[in-house]
């Protein structure tokens, strides 16, 4: 079987997934973390994996950027896949003095620009929140690993390099800690499927101050979000 952006066999993927946004990282994670690892698909280069961490199945598909990206493939994975557990493991722009680069953080519960939520609840506003189950075990992995995970309200924008300085004050004044490009989108769909999701992130970049982290730090600190997501899923 294949999807119109997927194009693996109906068991190639387990029913846990974690989901950077990059096809690039999906390979690295998979030829670092995995064992037995295999290339399930690879239609317009958006690489999924499967193989096996601590002798569980798990799988790393990539997202793209944004929320139209992101939700093709988590809809086609949990319609057509049957994937029941969605982690998203990205970068974010800090907004608040509260976060550095390079921190880690998990978003308890996402604000968005983008109408998809909306859209889907007739007009009305969409709360959406990671699930509670993976938020406690990335929680507890963070603990086990020694690593300071920050908690908190993130905001996905639709909008990259246009996005407004009086919307970046607000985030600041009402305490968000991040803004990222997928997240709402991925939750939305959660919600819609009755599965479970959530997102982690490194801060890659800081957006008041302008810091940002170099090629080293990144991969650093990658390595330590996949390896207590990972350990959370297991
Ligand atoms: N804006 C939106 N998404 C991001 C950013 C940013 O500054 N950094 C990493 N993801």
């Amino acid at each position: 079987m294949s999807t119109p952006h997927i194009n693996a066999n109906t068991d190639d993927f387990s029913d846990t997934v974690v989901m950077p946004g990059d096809p690039l990282r999906a390979k690295y994670i998979s030829e670092h973390y995995l064992t037995r690892a295999k290339l399930v698909t690879n239609v317009r280069n958006m690489l999924g994996y499967t193989g096996l961490y601590k002798g569980k199945k798990i799988s790393v598909m990539s997202s793209g950027m944004g929320i139209p990206s992101c939700s093709i493939y988590a809809t086609e994975l949990i319609k057509f896949y049957g994937v029941k557990k969605i982690v998203r493991v990205g970068s974010c722009g800090a907004v608040s003095d509260k976060i550095k680069v390079r921190d880690l953080i998990l978003a308890h519960s996402v604000s968005t620009d983008s109408k998809v939520n909306e859209i889907r609840l007739n007009g009305y506003q969409f709360s959406l929140s990671s699930d509670f189950e993976l938020m406690n075990k990335l929680f507890i992995q963070a603990k086990n690993h020694k690593l300071d995970l920050k908690v908190g309200n993130v905001f996905t924008t639709d909008s990259f390099y246009s996005l407004d300085n009086d919307l970046i004050n607000l985030l600041r004044k009402y305490n968000f800690l991040a803004v990222e490009m997928e997240t709402a989108g991925l939750l939305g769909i959660a919600q819609e499927y009755d599965i479970q999701a959530a997102a982690i992130y490194t801060v890659s970049d800081h957006i008041i101050s302008n810091e940002a982290m170099s090629s080293d730090e990144r991969e650093r600190s990658f390595d330590e979000m996949i390896r207590l997501t990972l350990d959370a899923l297991i």
